[in-house]
């Protein structure tokens, strides 16, 4: 799924905090593996879960989020994915929530809640397919509601879900963090894998997503409360030694994406230190890109000091693909999404990388989807950062797909997500993902919000 919070761009209009941590710029920094260390808390992944009524929609979904404007972001993948999630407790209570590096906010469904359609119209409870557990505040002794303000979430699926927000306990694979904020979405347009009941968000505190009122209307950016999100609450009650969390994400074959509604052993994610999973010595250190704060809701990125953090964005040096010295690759508005599947790339890059197909891909134009041949031939292909190139494994870039006939289709791991041209107020807009999975199933990414550094280690292959 695509999480990429959607909803985050007013807050750039003010009333914003500064971005959690000083930043320092500085160049990428070669080091070796093992410099990073062992994590303290270390969680499986429980699986991978196709939604599959999404699936099956996914094509004629995407249509809907064409691009047609510049407040609209592109679907981001977001239809016809797979999750990675995670085991966690909420004031004592499992949930199983989605893994998703690329929004702020942890929230569980309200388990008196209202489940909507995309018009924001009253639906069945089952049309949302959460999973079992659901959170009732009254019955979490540790639960101390925020009143007077409203969670509410918009995801680049078109996804939304509002709530109230309050704090609890939250532990992580053994990482306990007290008085953390969450919502409680009780009014929820949301398409579930039936497994899975919140979502975990890892990035910055400027895309969390607590108002200052009282319904779910108006979320202009004076409303906006920014709050310290999971992971950042951790470092800051002392529980981690290294302010590091780490995850390396598995490839699932793709007889199982095809078959399987559950995936176990889909990897790691750690805390504190590098996840557990065989590494080359090519490792990387990046900083953070962050973005202006005064450009209204274009996420343009910039080194001013009063420059905030929202995702994890970096500098990518080049994309590498036969054909590649012909266009430009360079990016500094690429960032790290283990929410979303693809890879979302410049226009003239997904270009001139699908032209190598044997046979061709073919593009989609209102989805910006290239769709291939599943037996098809992908070029090599690789992403350059700091001078260290990371190889992605031809398996990562052919996706199985149903269209809406439920067969199967397969598409290139590298879609078109418009023009990277300055000035272009809707391309910038449009951010970059890259790492989705695709790139993701070949590095270790560990990441440190609190000095804005994400560190790239390249994986034995397997
Ligand atoms: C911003 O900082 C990054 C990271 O140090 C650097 O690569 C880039 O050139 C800088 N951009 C500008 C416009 O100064
Ligand atoms: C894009 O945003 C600008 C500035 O906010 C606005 O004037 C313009 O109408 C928008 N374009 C579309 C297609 O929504
Ligand atoms: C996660 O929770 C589910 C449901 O309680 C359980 O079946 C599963 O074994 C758990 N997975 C891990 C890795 O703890
Ligand atoms: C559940 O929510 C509805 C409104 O959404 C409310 O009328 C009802 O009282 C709630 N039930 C409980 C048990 O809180
Ligand atoms: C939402 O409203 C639009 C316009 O009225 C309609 O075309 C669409 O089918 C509606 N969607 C759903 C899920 O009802
Ligand atoms: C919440 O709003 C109500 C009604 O405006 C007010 O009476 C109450 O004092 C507010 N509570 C807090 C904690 O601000
Ligand atoms: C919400 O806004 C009101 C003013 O409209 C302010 O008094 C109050 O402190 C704000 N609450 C929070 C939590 O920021
Ligand atoms: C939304 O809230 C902001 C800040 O309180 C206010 O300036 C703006 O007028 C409100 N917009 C609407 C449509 O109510
Ligand atoms: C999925 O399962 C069906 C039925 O068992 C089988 O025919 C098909 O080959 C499988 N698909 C893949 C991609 O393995
Ligand atoms: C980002 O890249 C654009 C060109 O695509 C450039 O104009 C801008 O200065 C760069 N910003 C930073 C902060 O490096
Ligand atoms: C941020 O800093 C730039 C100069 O670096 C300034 O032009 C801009 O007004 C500042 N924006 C805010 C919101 O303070
Ligand atoms: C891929 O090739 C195999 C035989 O090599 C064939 O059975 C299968 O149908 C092909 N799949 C697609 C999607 O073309």
């Amino acid at each position: 799924m695509g999480f990429l919070a959607l909803l985050s761009f007013l807050f750039l209009l003010g009333g914003t905090t500064r971005a959690e941590f000083q930043h320092t710029q500085q160049g990428g920094v070669a080091l070796s593996a093992a410099q990073l260390p062992t994590a303290s808390f270390t969680l499986p992944f429980t699986g991978k879960i196709p939604r599959r009524e999404v699936k099956k929609n996914a094509l004629a979904a995407l249509n809907k989020y064409k691009r047609t404007g510049n407040d609209t972001l592109r679907l981001d993948g977001a239809s016809f994915e797979n999750e990675y999630l995670v085991n966690i407790t909420v004031g004592g209570k499992p949930f199983r929530v989605i893994l998703d590096s690329g929004s702020s906010d942890l929230w569980v469904a309200h388990s008196n809640f209202s489940c909507l359609d995309s018009n924001g119209t009253v639906v069945p409870p089952a049309t949302c397919d959460f999973g079992l557990a659901q959170f009732d505040p009254s019955q979490s002794p540790t639960f101390q509601p925020f009143p007077n303000v409203t969670f509410l979430v918009r995801y680049g699926s078109g996804e939304f879900l509002s709530g109230p927000a309050g704090f609890d306990t939250v532990v992580v694979g053994g990482l306990s963090v007290k008085q953390q904020e969450i919502g409680v979405p009780d009014s929820n347009y949301f398409l579930g894998d039936g497994t899975s009941e919140g979502v975990l968000g890892l990035a910055f505190s400027g895309l969390t997503s607590v108002w200052n009122i009282t319904s779910a209307k108006n979320t202009s950016g004076a409303n906006h409360i920014p709050y310290t999100p999971f992971f950042i609450n951790a470092v800051a009650q002392n529980k981690l030694e290294k302010p590091y969390f780490s995850v390396a994400l598995n490839r699932p074959t793709f007889t199982q994406q095809v078959n399987d509604s559950f995936v176990p052993n889909l990897g790691f994610i750690a805390f504190g230190g590098i996840a557990p999973v065989p590494r080359l010595e090519d490792a990387v250190t990046v900083p953070v890109q962050p973005y202006t704060p005064n450009a209204g809701h274009l996420f343009v990125p910039s080194n001013a000091s009063n420059a905030t953090f929202e995702w994890y964005t970096i500098h990518i040096d080049a994309f590498t693909f036969p054909g590649s010295n012909d266009v430009a690759t360079k990016s500094n508005n690429t960032f790290f999404d283990t929410g979303s599947t693809l890879n979302w790339l410049p226009s003239p890059v997904a270009t001139a990388f699908n032209a190598q197909w044997e046979p061709p891909a073919v593009l989609d134009e209102n989805t910006g989807l290239y769709t291939i041949d599943c037996n098809a031939t992908a070029p090599p292909f690789a992403v350059v950062v700091a001078g260290t190139s990371f190889s992605i494994d031809a398996r990562d870039l052919v996706i199985p797909q149903e269209d809406s006939n439920g067969n199967v289709i397969c598409v290139s791991g590298n879609g078109d997500n418009g023009p990277d041209v300055p000035g272009n107020t809707f391309t910038l807009l449009m951010l970059i993902a890259c790492g989705g999975d695709v790139f993701l199933h070949n590095v270790v990414a560990t990441f440190n919000p609190v000095d804005a550094e994400v560190t790239l280690t390249g994986r034995v292959p397997y």
